[in-house]
């Protein structure tokens, strides 16, 4: 088996993992926040040790400004749904996946506007475009950090001072860099920061979280049960339980935070390394292929583990499938959720096969893999 699909979901886990998310369920499967017995503070003691992880991974000063979700999608909704109001808008990329882009298209219907600036055909964004793009309404910018298609790491530091000088929320997309790419929320001018728990942080489906600054007006949209504040009929304003209704995925929180910490234990500037020359070795070879086409900036400094690529005219999916039955590759085609990004790159028609590469990737893995799209060129 080769699993390449990383920045789909990270596989495997490391073992810590699988086994915390075991014992959460077996040995103390208690519901956390709820109940004052042991099994209950057990439950609720492993998910503020993640919260404290997440903060300190990201280098954010107070723990209680984690928010934890069930994906990335969640995060993003609640950033961008709860901070804008009818009359605001929003800045944001062709690079985007649908996840930022399907949220601000449909607040199109309460009368926020929004700009989409185009990359160009690298997914490269100029922070300079970004800065033109911004009206006297523009009350926030949402990027990703790492393209969900081409791997291309966009100008955050650059975008976050634009924000800042001018006023404006800075929302972060970490879905494919966090865990690999060092992120300093506060350095980077980040006011919202939404991450996935089950990429490069290494936890299972089911998790995910959003960082808010402290005194940022986001509202929330879902009510209910929060173990705190129990007499009243309102929803509580603190930090987190204001956006953490009903029962938490304990086991799955839990476990991401052993992921996280595999991450500090093995250092996340070698993750990223690791990663880097798997992806440097699969651009080089894979660009002697005949007939191959890459997308992306082809360069390891201005992209993540992600290789999208295409063979002459054949469909992507065909590609895919003959990687599946013939090789055990398993890889994605398609449109990755991210039709702007395709339409960017000139992919739309064709999709595009991507590669994505994980910690536990080799290079032997890759080897097969630059082999058998020798083969697939020759022979289909
Ligand atoms: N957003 C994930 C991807 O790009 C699922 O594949």
């Amino acid at each position: 088996m080769y699993y390449l699909d990383n920045a789909a979901t990270t596989f495997p886990k490391p073992q810590e993992v699988y086994d915390e998310v075991y014992k959460a369920m077996t040995e103390y499967g208690a519901n956390p926040g709820r109940s004052g017995h042991d099994l209950a503070l057990r439950a609720s003691r492993g998910i503020y040790e993640t919260r404290e992880l997440v903060s300190k991974l990201f280098s954010v000063k107070n723990p209680m400004n984690i928010v934890f979700t069930y994906n990335c999608t969640e995060s993003l909704n609640i950033a961008i749904k709860g901070y804008l109001k009818p009359g605001d808008h929003v800045v944001t990329t062709s690079m985007e996946h649908n996840s930022v882009l399907r949220p601000i298209k449909h607040l199109e219907s309460i009368g926020v506007e929004n700009t989409v600036v185009k990359a160009a055909s690298d997914g490269q964004i100029d922070p300079v475009e970004i800065k033109k793009a911004i009206k006297l309404n523009t009350k926030l910018i949402v990027t990703t950090h790492v393209s969900n298609l081409t791997g291309t790491i966009m100008p955050v530091k650059e975008i976050g001072r634009i924000a800042k000088e001018h006023g404006i929320a800075y929302l972060l997309d970490a879905a494919q860099s966090a865990g690999v790419y060092p992120i300093d929320a506060e350095e980077l001018g980040v006011d919202m920061l939404a991450f996935p728990g089950h990429k490069g942080l290494l936890g299972p489906q089911g998790t995910g979280g959003l960082y808010i600054r402290e005194g940022l007006n986001v509202e929330q949209f879902i009510q209910g049960g929060t173990g705190s504040a129990s007499y009243s009929l309102q929803q509580p304003d603190d930090m987190p339980d204001k956006f953490e209704s009903g029962t938490p995925n304990a086991p799955g929180i839990i476990g991401l935070g052993k992921g996280i910490q595999y991450i500090m234990n093995r250092g996340i500037e070698n993750i990223r390394s690791h990663e880097e020359n798997l992806t440097a070795y699969f651009i080089e070879e894979t660009s002697k292929i005949d007939g191959i086409q890459l997308y992306g900036p082809c360069n390891t400094s201005l992209q993540g583990a992600v290789v999208a690529l295409n063979i002459r005219d054949l469909d992507s999916s065909e590609i895919s499938y003959v990687l599946n039955e013939e090789f055990g590759i398993y890889v994605r085609p398609g449109l990755h959720c991210a039709p702007l990004a395709h339409k960017t790159i000139g992919t739309m028609e064709q999709g595009a096969v991507r590669f994505s590469f994980g910690p536990f990737n080799k290079q032997e893995e890759l080897e097969y893999a630059v082999k058998a799209l020798h083969r697939i060129s020759k022979e289909l």
